[in-house]
């Protein structure tokens, strides 16, 4: 799982891959098999009538495909004459002759019913096998921040001297570290701890428990990280434990069930986030603290700092689109 793209709108939000070109998935298809796609997987490739290839589709979904492409053109094929349209099904190889029987049947009726209409073509292709395995390998790599920090997956832990090596575990939580707005968080945690005063902190919206653990690894002796959605805990336990940080105090909830204050707060949430918990947010932070907040938009940086009267913008990190900013009240 990658980072705020899922949580924020990515990079590539709204281009789709192929104009004209649509993905029906079955609900809950690769969930429930744990079935990957591309680990002895065939590919079934229907060239049918335009008008039929929906009624195909969920021929193949109701099939046990766990995802169906149709469209009128697809950039990996030719473009189909007019009035005929791709459906693409991978299904797994185990699969593949009880689904082909029972296809070539249902297009076979379906011809029979429409015999005006030119019938459907079928072929197959074996799907070449994906290591997804080395794909994450490829994409998790250590990685240095700032001056103080590295970040490395369990797998490729680097000597790194005169700085805090944070080994984090990619999972089904949010803080890799390969997203902006973790590093403008990691490096705004840095700057702000290198200053001294930052006795305790808290991490709203913890994922992986990254910003927690850099916050205790780089010597805040109290440390709460909470998170709205519980499921992601164990793994941020799990990193944690794994880097020396057990005493972080970790919490399911918002900011809103906290009473304490803290001289440090860092939120890297979404901007709506942001500007819905502002009142609370800025009470987390104890006279004289900081809040940094990131998960932020270019665009969307004024509407977060209205949210937030009494305070100033003192710093702000930009990578791509994103901002990180640190907050401290005026006066
Ligand atoms: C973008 S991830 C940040 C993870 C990690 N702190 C990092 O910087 O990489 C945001 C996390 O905040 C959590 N979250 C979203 N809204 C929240 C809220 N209002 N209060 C607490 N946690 C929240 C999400 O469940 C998610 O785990």
């Amino acid at each position: 799982m990658s980072d705020h793209e899922w949580l924020h709108p990515s990079r590539l939000g709204g281009v789709r891959p192929t104009v004209n070109r649509r993905r029906v998935d079955r609900p809950g298809g690769n969930v429930e098999t744990g079935r990957v796609p591309g680990a002895g997987w065939v590919a079934l490739r229907i060239d049918v009538d335009a008008e039929l290839a929906d009624a195909v589709a969920n021929f193949l979904l109701e099939e046990g495909a766990p995802g169906v492409i149709t469209g009128e053109r697809a950039a990996d094929r030719p473009e189909p004459p007019a009035g005929r349209a791709h459906v693409e099904a991978h299904v797994p190889a185990e699969d593949e002759a009880r689904v082909l029987a029972a296809l070539r049947r249902y297009l076979a009726s379906l011809a029979a019913l429409a015999p005006e209409r030119a019938p459907a073509t079928l072929e197959t292709a074996v799907v070449p096998p994906v290591d997804w395995i080395e794909i994450a390998r490829r994409h998790h790599r250590p990685q240095a921040i700032g001056a103080r920090l590295l970040v490395a997956p369990p797998w490729e832990v680097p000597a790194a001297p005169g700085r805090e090596v944070l080994v984090i575990e990619p999972g089904m939580a949010f803080g890799t570290g390969q997203h902006a707005t973790t590093r403008g968080c990691l490096e705004a945690i840095e700057e702000i701890l290198a200053a001294g005063g930052v006795a305790t902190a808290l991490d709203v919206g913890t994922g992986s428990g990254i910003l927690a653990l850099a916050l205790a690894r780089l010597g805040v002796p109290r440390v709460v990280a909470l998170d709205v959605d519980a499921a992601v805990l164990p793994l941020a336990r799990v990193n944690l434990l794994r880097n020396r940080a057990a005493g972080v105090l970790l919490v399911a909830g918002t900011v809103r069930a906290l009473r304490a204050r803290f001289d440090l707060v860092v939120a890297n949430l979404r901007a709506d986030a942001l500007v819905a918990e502002a009142d609370a947010l800025a009470g987390a932070v104890a006279p004289g603290g900081r809040l940094v907040v990131s998960g932020i938009f270019d665009g969307q940086l004024g509407a977060v700092e209205a949210a937030y009267p009494g305070w100033r913008i003192a710093a702000v990190r930009a990578e791509d689109a994103w901002r990180t900013a640190t907050l401290v009240r005026e006066g």
